[in-house]
């Protein structure tokens, strides 16, 4: 049985319409927290940093974490519209890069870009049957559809471990995972407005979807991966959201031309609420490199 979010769930959120993300994320369709240098400040003191500069020291950063520059055979769990992957074989010289996603519109536009030594498939990591193994696994923001909302710590737990135990059959001994995903921040004391809000992007934004705890990462994990670098990084997440808003704002008339009125007026409460919700630790951002015990 899936433990996570279903495919009819996660199309709900990402077969919006590709022109819709084109309007506020970066150029590389990019859709998760970027790495900026200096997080805490809105860029406008100094020249100002580029989002898409910021995603692609964020995917380099993964890249190089994971060992993957150069590599034989590369999988991307929860690939997106292909960012990572195109990184991987035109910057990095990889030879072969696996992309999963459930998204029949993510899959729809890297099939026409046309990417050389890149497979595209359109698959649960679940049911994933790799023709061989892999030097280096790396999954950007999807790990939060791993396990359904209101599961029990110890079934989170259960689901995250059978991601970890496919990770581990398909690596060689040291053989490294990069992962990034939203966790659970410090600050639990909410008021009403915000468990609302919370709830409001669960039910509304990302249905069947649960946020972990870092600890479950990590639990889950024991006794097959070590952990090599751990950075948390709320701020660079409220940053990217703050960026994204500006962005949808600035390009609204069109928004709602392509995925209507209340499409976008959601989007602007999400991303406005997520900007809060990672700057003051109710939310957390960790990028996690993992390695193969033996
Ligand atoms: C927030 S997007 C991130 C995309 C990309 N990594 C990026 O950084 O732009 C999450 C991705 O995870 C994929 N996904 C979610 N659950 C999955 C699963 N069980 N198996 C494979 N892909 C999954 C979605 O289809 C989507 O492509």
């Amino acid at each position: 049985m899936n433990p996570g979010a279903t495919a009819e769930a996660i199309r709900h959120h990402y077969d919006i319409s590709n022109d819709f993300y084109g309007l506020w994320l970066d150029d590389s369709l990019t859709y998760t927290c970027a790495l900026w240098e200096d997080a805490d400040t809105d860029g406008s003191g100094g020249v100002r940093e580029t989002l898409e500069g910021a995603q692609a020291r964020k995917l380099d950063h993964l890249i190089e974490g994971a060992r993957a520059v150069g590599a034989r055979r590369v999988l991307d769990v929860g690939c997106g519209w292909g960012s990572l992957l195109k990184r991987l074989v035109q910057i990095y010289g990889v030879e072969h890069a696996v992309g999963l996603t459930l998204s029949d519109s993510q899959a729809d536009l890297i099939r026409a870009a046309g990417l050389p030594n890149t497979e595209l498939r359109v698959e649960n990591w679940l049911d994933h049957q790799p023709d061989g193994g892999y030097d280096a696994i790396i999954s950007i923001g999807a790990f939060e559809h791993f396990a359904k909302t209101g599961l029990s710590r110890a079934a989170r737990i259960a689901a995250y471990r059978e991601f970890f135990e496919r990770c581990y059959a398909w690596l060689p001994p040291r053989g490294r995972i990069a992962l990034q995903t939203n966790i659970k921040g410090n600050n639990t004391v909410m008021d009403k407005a915000t468990v609302r809000e919370l709830m409001f992007i669960i039910e509304t934004i990302f249905p069947e979807s649960e946020i972990p705890a870092l600890s479950e990462v990590i639990e889950a994990g024991e006794k097959l991966f070590d952990v090599v670098s751990l950075r948390n990084d709320p701020d660079h997440y409220s940053r990217t959201c703050a960026e994204w808003l500006r962005r949808l704002t600035e390009n609204r008339e069109q928004a709602v031309r392509s995925a209507g009125e209340e499409n976008v007026a959601n989007y602007e409460r999400y991303l406005g609420a997520s900007v809060r919700h990672f700057r003051n630790r109710h939310l957390g951002l960790a990028r996690i490199i993992l390695e193969k015990g033996r």
